[in-house]
């Protein structure tokens, strides 16, 4: 009891000292920051241990080589300790970083650059209320060629377009809100917009679809056919507040980004998103189906029918927020099948929120079926019920086959 005792009033003590430590102007400014930190997901590159947050070390595989995030903690030594603001604005604005060094588009300055020197300066103050942690990070892993900083001119000023983000005047605040958010500090183009040969966005071609290894981020503008035309609103912010709604179930790293991320963000930033990505409707011509008597469709269907339907249901119709529908589903119809193979392959478990807790889970088929047979069912689901998408070939199965982890 005695020993309760002490600990409540030490306990007490350490609150009285942290409240007195901040006047509110400043605690709400932290405040500010640590949300942006969450919109950024700062975290998801910079943590790698989660004991030593935003210590740096987290290994991003690019098409040119590894990168590891960089230590952004107040240490003087191995952090950015003895940063001004003005280094911090620099390296988020201009893709500048410590000493002078160009930083790689592996972060995300192309897309932070639009934040507003305001909420830069909340993010400055919430990272220096960070516990300093020595952790010694060589960022730069690339081979040779790729791993000489002063290529990165010439891809600064090829693929990089500095600046704040602009409202556009003849749309709502809550529209140039949600653009700000998306384009911004949500940064959804790094994994949705198609890239160049170099790695730089395909800004023509904003979020309509990108490649990123194992997995497909598919097209997210307001297009029936491979985007999300038929969600509304509130299909949409279901999606990034829960990872699921009555089309989908987010798995992969949209299902982390999910976790970390976009479960935290206010109602109203969800909402603002929302309008945003389904103020413009896009028309896109819609290809033919396959012919159900097609040799891949009726192979397909006999594996459909064994092995997936007493989940995903005859009609592809799935159970709503437990099995997802594959029926009239612009993600089953993506022009790349990657993510599908990926999770036909190895199976897949939601990532869980708060507001669903435990995620259900869709076997890995790797070790019974073979190209062929994944192929095949593929093109079958990729070819009913409302679909219709190329066929998926079985090199490209064995292509992923070989990436999956033992
Ligand atoms: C998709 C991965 C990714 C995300 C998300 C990300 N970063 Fe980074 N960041 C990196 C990588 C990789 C580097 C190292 C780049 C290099 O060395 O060229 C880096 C470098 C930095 C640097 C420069 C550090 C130095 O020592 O020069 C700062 C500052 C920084 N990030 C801050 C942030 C903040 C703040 C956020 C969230 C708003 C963020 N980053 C989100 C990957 C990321
Ligand atoms: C780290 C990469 C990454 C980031 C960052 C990211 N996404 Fe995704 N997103 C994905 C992947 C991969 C998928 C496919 C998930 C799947 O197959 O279940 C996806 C799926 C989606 C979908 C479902 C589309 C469909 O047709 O099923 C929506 C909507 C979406 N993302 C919106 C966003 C928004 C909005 C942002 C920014 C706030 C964002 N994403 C940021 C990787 C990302
Ligand atoms: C035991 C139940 C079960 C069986 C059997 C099953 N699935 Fe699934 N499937 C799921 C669950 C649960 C998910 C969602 C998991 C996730 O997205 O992380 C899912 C996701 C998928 C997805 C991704 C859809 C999306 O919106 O992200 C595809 C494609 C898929 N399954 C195809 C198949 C195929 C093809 C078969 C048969 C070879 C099959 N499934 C068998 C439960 C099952």
């Amino acid at each position: 009891m005695r020993t309760l005792t002490c600990l409540y009033v030490g306990l007490l003590a350490l609150l009285v000292g942290a409240g007195s430590a901040l006047a509110q102007p400043e605690f709400d400014q932290v405040e500010r920051g640590r949300y942006l930190a969450v919109v950024g997901d700062c975290s998801a590159c910079h943590t790698a241990d989660p004991a030593k947050p935003f210590a740096g070390g987290f290994r991003i595989d690019t098409p040119f080589g590894a990168l590891l995030g960089a230590n952004i903690t107040p240490d003087v030594v191995t952090g950015i300790g003895n940063w001004t603001f003005d280094d911090f604005q620099r390296a988020m604005s201009e893709g500048i970083g410590h000493g002078g060094k160009r930083l790689y588009g592996a972060m995300p300055f192309t897309a932070y650059t639009k934040m507003t020197q305001q909420d830069n300066r909340d993010l400055w103050a919430y990272l220096q209320t960070l516990q300093p942690i020595a952790n010694e990070v060589n960022t730069n892993q690339l081979p040779f060629p790729f791993n000489i900083r002063t290529s990165l001119l010439v891809w600064d000023w090829l693929n990089f377009d500095q600046g704040e983000f602009k409202p556009n005047p003849m749309k709502s605040v809550q529209w140039n809100r949600g653009a700000y958010l998306v384009e911004g500090p949500g940064h959804c183009g790094t994994c949705h917009t198609p890239k160049n040969p170099l790695g730089g966005d395909k800004n023509s071609h904003f979020l309509q679809g990108n490649n990123l290894g194992a997995w497909w981020a598919p097209d997210i503008t307001n297009n029936d056919h491979s985007g999300i035309g038929l969600w509304t609103e509130e299909d949409l912010i279901s999606y990034l507040r829960t990872g699921v709604n009555r089309f989908v179930i987010a798995s992969g790293p949209m299902a982390e980004e999910v976790e970390h991320s976009s479960q935290h963000w206010h109602n109203a930033d969800l909402k603002a998103v929302a309008v945003y990505l389904k103020s413009d409707k896009i028309q896109q011509p819609a290809p033919q189906a396959l012919s159900a008597d097609d040799s891949r469709m009726v192979a397909g269907k006999a594996i459909y029918f064994d092995r997936c339907s007493a989940c995903h249901n005859s009609a592809g119709t799935g159970e709503p927020n437990i099995f997802p529908r594959l029926a009239d589903n612009p993600l089953i119809r993506a022009a790349n099948p990657t993510s599908l193979v990926n999770v036909v392959l190895a199976g897949s478990r939601a990532g869980s929120t708060a507001s669903r807790p435990t995620a259900p889970a869709m076997p890995s088929f790797a070790w019974n079926l073979n190209d062929e047979q994944v192929s095949n069912v593929l093109t079958y689901i990729r070819n009913s019920w409302g679909n219709a998408a190329e066929p998926v070939k079985p090199a490209e199965v064995q292509r992923l086959r070989k990436n999956l982890q033992p």
